[in-house]
Protein backbone atom coordinates (compact mmCIF):
# COMPACT_ATOMS: atom_id res chain seq x y z
CA UNK A 1 0.00 0.00 0.00
CA UNK A 2 1.25 3.52 -1.02
CA UNK A 3 2.11 5.60 2.33
CA UNK A 4 -0.05 8.80 2.84
CA UNK A 5 -0.61 10.78 5.23
CA UNK A 6 -4.59 11.31 6.35
CA UNK A 7 -5.94 14.74 7.49
CA UNK A 8 -6.33 15.75 10.64
CA UNK A 9 -3.39 13.30 11.26
CA UNK A 10 -1.34 14.75 14.72
CA UNK A 11 1.80 14.82 13.66
CA UNK A 12 4.90 16.05 15.63
CA UNK A 13 7.26 18.71 14.20
CA UNK A 14 10.65 17.62 14.56
CA UNK A 15 12.22 21.07 15.44
CA UNK A 16 13.53 23.61 18.17
CA UNK A 17 14.37 26.60 16.00
CA UNK A 18 11.35 28.84 16.01
CA UNK A 19 12.10 30.57 13.42
CA UNK A 20 11.45 27.26 11.19
CA UNK A 21 8.97 25.88 13.35
CA UNK A 22 6.64 29.38 12.98
CA UNK A 23 6.92 28.63 9.14
CA UNK A 24 6.58 24.69 8.61
CA UNK A 25 3.46 25.42 11.28
CA UNK A 26 1.75 27.95 8.67
CA UNK A 27 2.67 25.39 5.64
CA UNK A 28 0.85 22.56 7.64
CA UNK A 29 -1.97 24.66 8.93
CA UNK A 30 -5.68 23.48 8.55
CA UNK A 31 -4.67 19.92 7.40
CA UNK A 32 -2.73 18.23 10.39
CA UNK A 33 -2.97 18.25 13.93
CA UNK A 34 1.06 19.88 14.89
CA UNK A 35 2.69 19.26 18.00
CA UNK A 36 6.57 20.39 18.53
CA UNK A 37 8.87 18.60 19.31
CA UNK A 38 9.98 21.46 21.90
CA UNK A 39 6.12 20.72 23.61
CA UNK A 40 6.70 17.26 23.80
CA UNK A 41 10.19 17.98 25.57
CA UNK A 42 11.92 15.66 23.10
CA UNK A 43 15.64 16.29 23.47
CA UNK A 44 17.25 17.81 20.85
CA UNK A 45 19.41 15.48 18.63
CA UNK A 46 22.83 16.30 17.08
CA UNK A 47 23.07 16.42 13.00
CA UNK A 48 25.48 15.09 12.17
CA UNK A 49 24.94 14.00 8.54
CA UNK A 50 26.45 15.87 5.47
CA UNK A 51 23.32 16.15 4.00
CA UNK A 52 20.58 17.99 4.63
CA UNK A 53 18.60 15.24 3.63
CA UNK A 54 19.97 12.93 5.93
CA UNK A 55 19.63 15.44 9.24
CA UNK A 56 15.89 15.45 7.89
CA UNK A 57 15.59 11.77 8.16
CA UNK A 58 17.62 11.25 11.51
CA UNK A 59 15.59 13.85 12.90
CA UNK A 60 11.92 13.06 12.25
CA UNK A 61 13.64 9.03 12.80
CA UNK A 62 14.27 10.31 16.05
CA UNK A 63 11.11 12.16 17.41
CA UNK A 64 8.93 9.44 15.51
CA UNK A 65 10.30 6.70 17.53
CA UNK A 66 10.81 8.64 20.77
CA UNK A 67 6.78 10.00 21.17
CA UNK A 68 5.10 6.87 18.88
CA UNK A 69 3.62 9.92 16.63
CA UNK A 70 4.06 10.24 12.91
CA UNK A 71 7.40 12.67 12.57
CA UNK A 72 8.02 15.44 10.09
CA UNK A 73 11.53 17.31 10.25
CA UNK A 74 12.75 19.98 8.16
CA UNK A 75 16.56 20.58 7.33
CA UNK A 76 17.89 23.72 6.09
CA UNK A 77 20.41 25.88 4.76
CA UNK A 78 21.77 28.79 2.73
CA UNK A 79 24.46 27.43 0.44
CA UNK A 80 26.86 29.98 -1.22
CA UNK A 81 28.10 29.19 -4.63
CA UNK A 82 31.72 30.75 -4.42
CA UNK A 83 32.29 28.91 -1.02
CA UNK A 84 31.35 25.49 -2.08
CA UNK A 85 28.03 25.41 -0.76
CA UNK A 86 29.46 26.42 2.55
CA UNK A 87 27.94 27.19 5.31
CA UNK A 88 24.96 24.37 4.28
CA UNK A 89 24.76 22.30 6.70
CA UNK A 90 26.69 24.22 8.94
CA UNK A 91 23.92 27.38 8.60
CA UNK A 92 22.71 27.70 12.00
CA UNK A 93 26.13 26.90 13.59
CA UNK A 94 28.09 30.03 11.35
CA UNK A 95 25.54 32.18 13.92
CA UNK A 96 27.01 30.77 16.82
CA UNK A 97 25.20 29.79 20.42
CA UNK A 98 24.02 33.15 20.51
CA UNK A 99 22.93 32.56 16.47
CA UNK A 100 23.79 35.69 15.93
CA UNK A 101 22.94 36.01 12.23
CA UNK A 102 24.37 39.53 11.61
CA UNK A 103 27.74 37.72 12.62
CA UNK A 104 26.99 34.77 10.31
CA UNK A 105 26.05 36.85 7.14
CA UNK A 106 29.44 39.20 8.03
CA UNK A 107 31.46 35.65 7.72
CA UNK A 108 30.03 35.04 4.34
CA UNK A 109 31.11 38.39 3.40
CA UNK A 110 34.24 37.84 4.97
CA UNK A 111 35.12 34.54 3.77
CA UNK A 112 33.52 35.67 -0.34
CA UNK A 113 36.34 38.01 0.01
CA UNK A 114 39.43 35.77 1.31
CA UNK A 115 38.51 33.37 -1.31
CA UNK A 116 38.35 36.58 -3.72
CA UNK A 117 35.25 35.26 -5.47
CA UNK A 118 33.21 37.79 -7.55
CA UNK A 119 30.70 34.58 -7.62
CA UNK A 120 27.53 35.75 -5.93
CA UNK A 121 25.14 33.14 -6.52
CA UNK A 122 23.38 30.97 -3.51
CA UNK A 123 20.62 29.31 -2.77
CA UNK A 124 18.73 28.03 0.06
CA UNK A 125 17.63 24.28 0.09
CA UNK A 126 15.50 22.67 2.32
CA UNK A 127 14.80 18.91 3.28
CA UNK A 128 11.74 17.33 4.64
CA UNK A 129 11.39 13.69 6.08
CA UNK A 130 8.21 12.52 7.39
CA UNK A 131 8.70 9.26 9.90
CA UNK A 132 6.29 6.85 11.14
CA UNK A 133 7.36 5.13 14.30
CA UNK A 134 9.42 2.26 14.16
CA UNK A 135 8.74 2.56 9.96
CA UNK A 136 9.44 3.86 7.02
CA UNK A 137 10.67 7.41 5.97
CA UNK A 138 9.79 9.82 3.16
CA UNK A 139 12.54 12.49 2.17
CA UNK A 140 12.01 15.56 -0.39
CA UNK A 141 13.96 18.59 -0.75
CA UNK A 142 13.29 21.64 -2.31
CA UNK A 143 15.68 24.96 -3.31
CA UNK A 144 15.73 28.33 -4.32
CA UNK A 145 18.25 29.80 -6.47
CA UNK A 146 19.19 33.40 -6.02
CA UNK A 147 21.95 35.94 -5.48
CA UNK A 148 23.82 37.39 -2.33
CA UNK A 149 23.86 41.41 -1.30
CA UNK A 150 25.94 42.96 1.18
CA UNK A 151 25.41 44.63 3.22
CA UNK A 152 22.05 42.54 4.58
CA UNK A 153 18.68 44.46 3.85
CA UNK A 154 15.01 44.20 5.97
CA UNK A 155 14.18 43.17 9.02
CA UNK A 156 11.59 40.70 8.02
CA UNK A 157 12.26 36.79 8.22
CA UNK A 158 15.00 35.65 9.89
CA UNK A 159 18.40 34.10 9.28
CA UNK A 160 19.77 34.76 6.24
CA UNK A 161 16.93 36.65 5.00
CA UNK A 162 18.46 39.74 4.56
CA UNK A 163 21.35 39.20 2.44
CA UNK A 164 19.13 36.58 -0.20
CA UNK A 165 17.39 38.18 -3.06
CA UNK A 166 15.76 35.15 -5.19
CA UNK A 167 16.00 35.29 -9.06
CA UNK A 168 13.89 37.64 -10.68
CA UNK A 169 13.29 39.89 -7.59
CA UNK A 170 14.99 42.96 -6.52
CA UNK A 171 14.01 42.49 -2.70
CA UNK A 172 15.86 40.44 -0.50
CA UNK A 173 13.52 37.83 1.50
CA UNK A 174 14.42 40.00 4.57
CA UNK A 175 12.19 42.87 2.98
CA UNK A 176 9.76 40.70 0.97
CA UNK A 177 6.29 40.35 2.66
CA UNK A 178 6.44 36.71 3.94
CA UNK A 179 3.40 35.42 2.09
CA UNK A 180 5.32 36.53 -0.87
CA UNK A 181 8.93 34.40 0.41
CA UNK A 182 6.31 31.69 1.50
CA UNK A 183 5.12 31.09 -1.96
CA UNK A 184 8.73 30.59 -3.83
CA UNK A 185 11.17 29.59 -0.67
CA UNK A 186 12.99 26.20 -0.65
CA UNK A 187 10.54 24.88 2.70
CA UNK A 188 7.35 25.60 0.36
CA UNK A 189 9.08 24.15 -2.73
CA UNK A 190 9.99 21.07 -0.37
CA UNK A 191 6.16 21.17 1.12
CA UNK A 192 5.22 21.09 -2.53
CA UNK A 193 7.15 17.60 -2.95
CA UNK A 194 6.12 16.39 -0.20
CA UNK A 195 2.17 17.13 -0.82
CA UNK A 196 2.77 15.32 -3.85
CA UNK A 197 4.33 12.43 -2.50
CA UNK A 198 2.52 11.42 0.43
CA UNK A 199 -1.05 13.45 0.88
P1 LIG B 1 18.98 23.83 10.83
O1 LIG B 1 18.08 23.33 9.75
O2 LIG B 1 18.35 23.82 12.17
O3 LIG B 1 20.34 23.20 10.77
O4 LIG B 1 19.22 25.38 10.57
C1 LIG B 1 19.20 25.90 9.29
C2 LIG B 1 19.69 27.31 9.33
O5 LIG B 1 19.65 27.74 7.96
C3 LIG B 1 18.82 28.28 10.08
O6 LIG B 1 19.24 28.51 11.36
C4 LIG B 1 18.96 29.54 9.25
O7 LIG B 1 20.10 30.19 9.62
C5 LIG B 1 19.20 29.04 7.85
N1 LIG B 1 17.95 29.08 7.10
C6 LIG B 1 17.15 28.05 6.77
N2 LIG B 1 16.08 28.48 6.12
C7 LIG B 1 16.20 29.82 6.05
C8 LIG B 1 15.35 30.83 5.51
O8 LIG B 1 14.26 30.61 4.96
N3 LIG B 1 15.81 32.08 5.64
C9 LIG B 1 16.98 32.39 6.24
N4 LIG B 1 17.78 31.50 6.78
C10 LIG B 1 17.39 30.20 6.68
Amino acid sequence: MPLSLAARTRLVAATHNPGKARELAELLRNRFEVVSAGELNLPEPEEPETTFVGNAVMKARAAADACGLIAIADDSGLCVAGLEGAPGVHSARWAGPQRDFDHAMALVEQRLEEVESVERSAWFACALAVAWPHGPVVAVEGRVDGTLTFPPRGDRGFGYDPIFIPLGGDQTFGEMDPQAKHAISHRARAFAALEAALF
